[in-house]
């Protein structure tokens, strides 16, 4: 990999728990991160992009326990579900990151005795609550009614020796780093939460159990009797993805230009542990933290006791890939929470899908089969309305560059589909099935569907990251030749690309 550090880009998502089914919420960040991963792509980046599971702790132990398996056959067994989902909403990961895999716990190690041997670690009594279902300390102060703050679900009570990180050396530090690096915590309300939070005293970090009460876990380097806290653990995938700590590796390539997208819930983890542990270790945090609402179902929380969990396996079964990828991000400004309907995916595919793109699509071909036996033809002198076409959609270009850094995913395909709407108005206006009915009017006819093609070859292009099959299947159809994933955005967004006299 020859570096390039202008233009390397590193996006990941959270690593799943490797017990739940794959939800949409899963899909949701998944498809986002591949998303801007092929937008990066195709604007020139070198990119790296990481996914994977997170294996270790006391709810996969205690699934593991009540299948009757070991930890690690049960975790082979489940991991298989994820990245089978994952190829078929084609998602374009560079790596997939298991927190058992043996150069995982390397780092971790590294990472836990490195700082260990700076003083950043100390043993002390812990008296507190743990929530299983999500692998969180709390105090007594944190619970709410007893319950885990979080879920609102029941906590165990701990009274034990264990291992803590100095987090609270960090504080004023991270306040700082908060308020001075504006696009560290995006969206903004989220910065403020975290800011919020952080004006109450922050507490060091409990980053052990003892083997006695739980044993699936990565041992602590300076302690045989002890594993790690599976949060401590967790994080750190998303240096070891990049071969921290090994030589030939790309990590000081694309360290700290990470993204890293996550859910609201586990936005605290993210960017007060992570950051500091970072600072621990002498390293800059990720350049961003995004986090994003979560999906209710039908207006409901999804939840396995409701039994309305949305399989994105079945939603591509009924709807197709392409359309489901569409959907979860055009659907919901990325960043607020939204609410999954059948009929919102129906109607968003019958109109955006079908009515505006399909038919401009098929009407434009059949008509290149029919006028000029499917070789796109020859444009000649352009009128205002042709040039009119051409503004629109450099205008959409601009914008989108800009909308993508911001992650703003649905306002970007509202720039798309102001190119897919002037082309619908172009040919009502300009009726080329009229302009057909005399020969004189010829070169006329070859201009404008000369232009409609073009408008749909930048729309395919600028469409890719989103719907990479059906932007691929386009591509083909309009006599590209040059494969869509090689393109530079730069050099084939501009008008003009569409080669006359190539077949459709
Ligand atoms: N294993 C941790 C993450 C460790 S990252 C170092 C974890 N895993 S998880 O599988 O429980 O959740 C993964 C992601 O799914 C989280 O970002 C969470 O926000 C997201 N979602 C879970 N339910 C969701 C919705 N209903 N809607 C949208 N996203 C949701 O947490």
């Amino acid at each position: 990999m020859s570096p390039n550090f202008e233009k390397s880009f590193y996006v990941t998502t959270p690593i799943y728990y490797v017990n739940d089914v794959p939800h949409i919420g899963h899909a949701y960040t998944t498809v986002a991160a591949d998303i801007i991963a092929r937008y990066k792509r195709l604007e020139g980046y070198e990119v790296f992009f990481l996914t994977g599971t997170d294996e270790h702790g006391q709810k996969v132990e205690k699934a593991a326990q009540e299948r009757g398996v070991d930890p690690k056959t049960h975790c082979d067994q489940m991991v298989v579900r994820f990245q089978s989902l994952w190829k078929r909403l084609n998602i374009s990961n560079n790596d997939f990151i298991r927190t058992t895999e043996i150069r995982h716990k390397k780092v971790v190690q590294k990472i836990l005795q490195d700082l260990y041997d700076r003083g950043e670690i100390y043993q002390e009594n812990y008296d507190g609550w743990y929530c299983i279902p999500c692998e969180r300390f709390w105090t007594e102060k944190d619970l709410e009614e007893g319950k885990c703050p979080d879920c609102l679900r029941s906590v165990n009570e701990i009274s034990e020796k264990n291992y803590f990180f100095r987090m609270s050396h960090y504080q004023s530090w991270l306040i700082e780093y908060i308020e001075t690096n504006e696009r560290f915590i995006f969206p903004p309300s989220r910065k403020n939460e975290i800011l919020g939070f952080l004006r109450g005293s922050l507490e060091d970090l409990c980053i052990s159990r003892p083997k006695k009460r739980l044993r699936w876990g990565i041992e602590i380097p300076f302690d045989p009797d002890y594993v790690t806290y599976v949060w401590f653990d967790a994080l750190i995938n998303y240096v070891t993805g990049i071969g921290y700590g090994s030589e030939k590796n790309p990590f000081s390539q694309f360290w700290p230009e990470a993204i890293h997208l996550i859910g609201k819930d586990i936005l605290t983890t993210h960017t007060v542990y992570w950051p500091t542990m970072l600072k621990g270790i002498g390293l800059t945090p990720p350049k961003m933290v995004f986090a994003h609402g979560w999906w209710t179902i039908e207006g409901k929380k999804m939840s396995k006791s409701l039994q309305n969990v949305v399989e994105p396996n079945r939603l591509i079964d009924t709807y197709g890939v392409d359309a489901v990828r569409y959907f979860l991000v055009r659907e919901v400004p990325f960043g607020m929470d939204g609410d999954f309907s059948h009929s919102a995916m129906v109607h968003r595919i019958n109109s955006d899908l079908a009515n505006d793109l399909g038919n401009l699509f098929s009407r434009a071909l059949s008509m290149v089969v029919k006028y000029f036996d499917g070789l796109i033809p020859t444009p000649s002198q352009l009128q205002e309305v042709d040039r009119g076409l051409q503004e629109v959609s450099e205008k959409a270009l601009l914008q989108l560059s800009k909308q993508m850094n911001d992650l703003a995913f649905h306002k970007a395909l509202g720039s798309i589909w102001e190119i897919v709407s002037a082309g619908n108005k172009y040919i009502d206006e300009t009726a080329p099935w009229a302009l057909a009915k005399a020969e004189k009017d010829r070169p006329r006819l070859g201009t404008v569907l000369y232009q409609t093609l073009e408008s749909l070859r930048l729309t395919a292009l600028l469409l890719a990251a989103f719907m990479p099959s059906t932007s691929e299947k386009m591509w083909v159809q309009l006599g590209m030749e040059e494969p869509l994933w090689e393109q530079n955005l730069k050099e084939s967004g501009k008008w003009g690309g569409l080669k006359p006299g190539r077949k459709v």
